[in-house]
């Protein structure tokens, strides 16, 4: 009985995200259409039980932290009481979320007496109208007031998600760095990924980290953190004025971080990934309700491991868009 998730190169999985829910109530154009998606339909989804056997399961085979993502967790209605159930695991790991922000203001405090440790909101702008072109609603201040709400219930360090997107934010990508550093929350700029539902992404149109780089040195003073300190971290970070404030940039398609990956992922539907960018998956929700038992279910999520490939192959020429859009794989 392996009591590890590693891959053919090495790689250890203890990174393990779970997409509790495909469905959003934003709609970031360079997510998903206007229109939305054809979200699962509620059968096909892990009821709270599977759920939690699952992660158990994964914490079994050495899974130390989990990260609850979407579409936008925070619509998973028994989403506290998952956490709860989660913290209450033999080995209890560490518990994060990834969110759009919108409900943390009645919630932040919840899940936080539940056993959430910590929280990354996606933020790409302070301004109102932009933000309402970009994510077709208009909820900065309720993205606003969940943050505040993040900090207040001690779900620190609250860190801030931005994707760049040239003619759209990237001219005011200082004036976000600004406005975290005066709240205390610590910024990361993401390169855009080809993980759009409308496969509409292209590499020219990227902005890089670089780029972000540049424009921020502008205005501040960077200086990069040791590598040594980066560990599995997607983030090349950098003290901001000497400090101790920092930003980070995840360059997932320039500089990418696939040597040091240590996550997996689990989909909504109840299917193990090896990758964000993996063709296949292997569907644990089958073995679940045909009645497999723990080490079955074990061994078909070591074997999804085994065959995760080094890298993302973005700028492979003969690269393929997984089918999955990010909303329903979990960022
Ligand atoms: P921390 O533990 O706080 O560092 O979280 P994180 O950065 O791993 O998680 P988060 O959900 O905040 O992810 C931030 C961004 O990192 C995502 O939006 C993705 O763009 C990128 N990312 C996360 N996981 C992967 C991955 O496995 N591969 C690649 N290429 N990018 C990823
Ligand atoms: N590339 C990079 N990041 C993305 N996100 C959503 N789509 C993409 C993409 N194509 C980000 C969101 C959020 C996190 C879950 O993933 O903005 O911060
Ligand atoms: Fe929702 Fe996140 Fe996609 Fe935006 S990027 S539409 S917040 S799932």
């Amino acid at each position: 009985q392996p009591t590890t998730l590693r891959d053919g190169y090495g790689r250890v999985a203890r990174d393990l995200r779970v997409s509790v829910t495909d469905r959003c109530n934003l709609r970031c154009t360079y997510c998903m259409p206007a229109e939305g998606l054809p979200w699962m339909a509620k059968p096909e989804m892990l009821t709270d039980d599977e759920l939690v056997r699952l992660v158990g399961l994964f914490v079994d085979l050495g899974v130390t932290q989990v990260r609850l993502t979407g579409g936008e967790p925070l619509l998973r209605r028994s989403l506290v009481d998952v956490v709860r159930r989660i913290a209450a695991l033999p080995d209890r790991p560490r518990i994060a979320l990834t969110t759009n922000g919108i409900g943390l203001d009645r919630l932040a405090a919840p899940l936080a007496d539940a056993g959430l440790d910590r929280v990354n909101v996606s933020l790409d702008t302070i301004d109102p109208q932009v933000f309402r072109r970009l994510t077709l609603r208009d909820r900065f201040g309720d993205v606003e007031s969940g943050l505040k709400a993040a900090a207040d219930a001690g779900l620190t360090p609250v860190k801030v998600n931005a994707v760049a997107m040239r003619d759209v934010n990237d001219h005011a990508v200082a004036d976000l760095l600004q406005w975290c550093l005066d709240r205390g929350y610590e910024l990361r700029f993401i390169e855009q990924m080809p993980l759009d539902a409308q496969h509409a992404w292209q590499r020219e149109a990227m902005v890089t980290a670089a780029e972000i780089h540049e424009r921020l040195g502008e205005r501040f003073t960077l200086t990069p953190l040791p590598d040594a300190d980066r560990g599995s971290a997607p983030a090349e970070r950098f003290l901001v004025d000497g400090g101790p404030a920092t930003v980070g940039v995840i360059a997932s398609v320039s500089a990418p971080f696939c040597g040091a990956c240590d996550r997996t992922r689990l989909t909504a539907d109840g299917q193990v990934r090896n990758c964000l960018f993996s063709r296949g998956e292997t569907d644990l929700r089958a073995l679940l309700r045909g009645g497999a038992d723990d080490e079955r279910i074990m061994r078909a999520i070591v074997g999804e491991m085994a065959v995760k490939r080094a890298g993302h192959g973005i700028d492979d020429p003969a690269f393929v868009q997984p089918d999955r859009p990010m909303s329903s794989i979990g960022g």
